[in-house]
């Protein structure tokens, strides 16, 4: 079979996408407006780029009538946000925070998640994740214009928080523990328990 990008619609190619390129990380990510109301959503176009300078990336694609979503409109006012994990155990609330709410509300309240200060930057993180990432916007690169075109936010970590549940006895982070999820098509996601390990060929 072969596809031609210029015969589907955007909404089929979406879901094309999502279907291919799985699993998926989710950052949930902690925003806030210039009248300090805190935003949380999960985003799973989402990766890391760069450990120097230690840099991640995601992707906001605009609503289906072609307005940008809380998240970035809060991000061009205050250029900040938190990237927490996600944990099997806080899916529900994960999912919950993914609802089209208005803007004045805050997510957090919301769904009943608790927001945590961060330490150098104005976004609260998610009490409870394994690890939150401070980060400071570094890029925006938008990627279209319209329904379901998008805007990479690239930012750069500048504090990593990591629950000393998940670590291991010399301290050290134990990414066995973390038991995040992950995004698949439609409405799936995996667990991140069924591992194996391969080592890398030796250089030469
Ligand atoms: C697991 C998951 C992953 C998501 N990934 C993305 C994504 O990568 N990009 C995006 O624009 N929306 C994504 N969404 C949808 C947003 O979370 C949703 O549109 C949300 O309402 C945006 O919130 P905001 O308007 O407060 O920014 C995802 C939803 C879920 C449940």
């Amino acid at each position: 079979m072969l596809i031609d990008p210029k015969t589907l619609s955007p909404r089929k190619m979406y879901r094309l996408l999502i279907d291919v390129i799985t699993p998926r990380p989710i950052a949930w990510v902690g925003t806030v407006s210039g009248q300090g109301i805190p935003n949380l959503a999960p985003f799973s176009f989402f990766n890391g780029v760069a450990a120097s300078p230690p840099t991640v990336v995601f992707s906001a694609s605009n609503r289906r009538d072609g307005t940008p979503k809380d998240t970035l409109r809060n991000i061009l006012v205050v250029p900040e946000f938190t990237v927490s994990t996600v944990s099997y155990s806080q899916r529900e609330e994960m999912n919950a925070t993914s609802a089209d709410l208005p803007y004045e509300v805050s997510e957090f309240a919301h769904c009943n998640l608790t927001a945590v200060a961060s330490e150098r930057i104005r976004p609260p993180r998610v009490q409870g994740a394994n690890v939150s990432m401070e980060c400071v916007l570094h890029q925006l690169v938008p990627v279209g214009e319209g329904p379901l075109a998008a805007t990479l936010v690239i930012g750069r970590i500048v504090l990593v928080h990591v629950d000393d549940a998940v670590c291991g006895a010399q301290g050290e982070l134990d990414p066995g523990q973390l038991d995040h999820i992950g995004r698949m098509g439609g409405d799936g996601y995996c667990r991140t328990t069924d591992r194996f390990a391969i080592p890398r060929p030796s250089e030469k």
